[in-house]
């Protein structure tokens, strides 16, 4: 299969590619196309004539998206909706990542969230990028949105950051009451390369590794499996003020990716094999 990737030197697409290397690949990110550009967009995909547009390209800098919204904005929205364009067109599937952010993160802590649940962005990042959801199901029909939660792997990420304060603290405060799933970039690609290879339905699916923990269980385990001498500190998000605020409960039901035969590892044991790569 002929597959597009926009965004391809971010840490999910590097996954992505890896787990689709045996595919036709063809790899851009914004120096080859830059997906804001409607124009270079639609010439570009009319040209290569893909079967299928994987778009790992976005604004992820949460906190400073508070201060650059127009910027977040364009990456975030017009990039999917100039895509979302392209695929319909030219008759292209359309796979696109959202975010556990377009929840407010409200929903009672003993539940989890389902697609079909009203959004409810309260930070800039989590209103463009349901604002790049819309744009995918208002102008094209063959889609995947996937939304993930807590990412990690081949670039900057909470794990990498706790392996390097865990060797240089004795002690580390960590929030407690946020909850969700850590997410292994390599599981999420396997995830959207099973979704095309056997043609799932279209629409939104969560997509995280299974189980659910907070952030303060999570630099636990990673110490834990890394066999670091760090201590742990609970504290709450009201200790730990940032300019973007936070999802308490980031839970993503698994149930509807479990339905199409997609099962997902625990995230305990996808963190294990991060680690010990
Ligand atoms: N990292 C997380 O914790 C997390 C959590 C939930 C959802 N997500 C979503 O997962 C997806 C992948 O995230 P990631 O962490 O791999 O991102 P990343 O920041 O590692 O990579 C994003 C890539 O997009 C590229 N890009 C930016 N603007 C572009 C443009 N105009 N045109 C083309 N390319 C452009 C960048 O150069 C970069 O290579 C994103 O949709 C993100 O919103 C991430």
């Amino acid at each position: 299969m002929k597959i597009l990737i926009t965004g391809a030197n971010g840490m999910l697409a590097k996954a992505v590619k890896e787990r689709l290397k045996t595919h036709e690949l063809v790899c851009t990110d914004v120096t080859e196309l830059d997906i804001t550009n409607k124009e270079e967009v639609c010439k570009y995909v009319e040209q290569l004539k893909p079967e299928c547009i994987i778009n790992c390209a976005a604004y992820t800098a949460v906190d400073k998206a508070e201060e650059e919204y127009d910027l977040a904005e364009k990456i975030n929205a017009d990039g999917p909706r100039n895509l979302a364009i392209a695929a319909r067109q030219n008759n292209v599937t359309l796979v696109h990542v959202s975010t556990d952010y377009v929840f407010d993160g409200e929903l009672e802590i003993n539940k989890e969230y389902i697609e079909n649940n009203e959004t409810r962005p309260v930070t800039v990042y989590g209103i463009t990028k349901l604002h790049g959801e819309e744009a995918v199901k208002e102008n094209c029909n063959k889609y995947y949105i996937f939304r993930t939660a807590w990412l990690y792997g081949d670039g900057n990420n909470f794990v990498r950051t706790m392996l390097k304060l865990g060797k240089e603290k004795e002690e580390i405060n960590v929030v407690a009451d946020q909850h969700g799933s850590p997410t292994y970039a390599v599981d999420l690609a396997d995830i959207i390369a099973n979704a095309i290879e056997k043609n799932i339905p279209y629409g939104i699916y969560h997509a995280t590794n299974e189980g659910y923990t907070t952030w303060y269980e999570f630099a636990k385990k990673i110490f834990e499996i890394a066999k670091i001498d760090c201590k742990v500190n609970p504290v709450t998000s009201e200790e730990f003020i940032r300019p973007a605020k936070r999802p308490k409960n980031s839970k993503l039901s698994k149930e509807k990716l479990k339905s199409v035969a997609i099962q997902v590892p625990l995230w305990e044991e996808a963190l294990s094999r991060y680690i010990s790569m």
